[in-house]
């Protein structure tokens, strides 16, 4: 039985009828750019993760760059955030001309490894930028503390965590910014890009939304230069439907995550470890093996849907060549990137296509 690794398009019939009336709507009233969609949204996920404000931006990667900006970075600062994560999480600090310095992780959440964090920081740093990888949050008490001992920013990337929790507060309403992504395969997804900055400041508030519109207040008035950076009507729209289901497919998913993990035990597969501060909600499954090679091939053979992310450590990369880290710099990100495999975990994953993935991962472990 061939196993997608994810598949939007059972999402979409299970809600169809309502998606198909909420993107008619807007091509009714036509207001395509900041509809009253939009605002609802932004309430709305601002008041489910316990902040006040909530900005809607073109994507997450987008979140990321305004908050930066924002927080007035660039040339000459540095960025403190984790060496294995999604591309965006560095290049947006590069993008800038800030500096991205990157720190190892943690060997049991693949998050940035805060008892690393102090050595990093020099008087040029400006922000530390945790990423919650893969659905679980970094361990942000240690980080905020820091923050606060050398008064710097901290921009949460919850791009892969929307709902996750740390100690119950939400992903991305314990920093100074928090970042979402609504890239159609995240818990949260759109019908194409789009991200949101959620936030407690009225002044940070108050520029991004100018920073969003060109820089421009009022309009055609240019205080400073900004982007065109909104979140689409039409996908405010998709994702408020979504919005009502999320908890319920979130817990899906930690049910998919619980069988995995009872599947996996006492085998050579390292499965995820939900810290006890962790409301865990799996955007992805990642375990971690030393045949990885074999087990790729095997589920491939199988048709079992899989992806390694992320194959390459950000000190490894090309374009970050020009940092000068050295090949072993990051030992635990280096080892993880090559052992982790990500395995199917969508809601609408069945029973029979679950047992399937765990018999075909098993047979190639001991
Ligand atoms: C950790 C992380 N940061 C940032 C992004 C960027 O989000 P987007 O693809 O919406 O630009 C993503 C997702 O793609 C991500 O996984």
């Amino acid at each position: 039985m061939a196993v997608p690794l994810i598949d939007l398009h059972r999402q979409y019939l299970a809600i169809k009828d309502k998606l198909d009336k909420a993107v008619i709507n807007v091509l009714e009233h036509g207001q395509f750019i900041l509809g009253p969609e939009v605002s609802r949204l932004e309430q709305k996920i601002a008041s489910l993760s316990g902040v006040k404000y909530g900005v809607g931006v073109a994507s997450g990667t987008d979140a990321l760059l305004l908050s930066l900006r924002g927080a007035n970075i660039g040339p000459g600062d540095e960025i403190i955030t984790t060496d294995f994560s999604f591309f965006a999480s560095a290049g947006v600090v590069s993008r800038l001309g800030a500096t991205p310095v990157f720190v190892d992780i943690d060997k049991d959440t693949y998050n940035i490894d805060p008892t690393l964090l102090e050595k990093a920081i020099t008087p040029k740093t400006k922000a530390i930028m945790p990423v919650h990888l893969f659905g679980q949050m970094a361990d942000m008490d240690p980080i905020m503390a820091l923050a606060k001992k050398h008064n710097l920013i901290i921009i949460e990337d919850a791009a892969q965590a929307i709902g996750a929790a740390y100690k119950r507060k939400k992903a991305g309403s314990i920093g100074d910014y928090g970042c979402f992504s609504f890239f159609p395969t995240k818990n949260l997804g759109g019908a194409g890009d789009g991200g949101m900055i959620i936030l407690n400041s009225q002044d940070r508030y108050e520029f991004l939304k100018i920073l969003r519109v060109h820089g421009s207040s009022p309009k055609y008035y240019h205080r400073v230069i900004g982007y065109n950076s909104r979140l689409a009507t039409i996908q405010a729209a998709v994702i408020l439907v979504k919005l009502d289901y999320l908890n319920t497919w979130t817990e899906k998913r930690r049910e998919h995550a619980r069988k995995y993990d009872a599947a996996f035990k006492n085998r050579s597969i390292k499965t995820p470890v939900a810290k006890d501060y962790s409301y865990h909600i799996y955007n992805q499954y990642t375990i971690a093996v030393e045949n990885r090679d074999e087990l790729m091939k095997v589920m491939k053979e199988k048709q079992i849907g899989r992806e390694i992310y992320y194959p390459v450590p950000f000190h490894l990369q090309e374009c970050f060549r020009y940092l000068n880290y050295g090949k072993d710099s990051f030992p635990v990100t280096t080892k993880a990137a090559n052992r982790v495999v990500s395995l199917p975990v969508y809601p609408e994953l069945t029973s029979p296509e679950q047992e399937e993935v765990i018999e075909v991962v098993k047979s190639v472990s001991a």
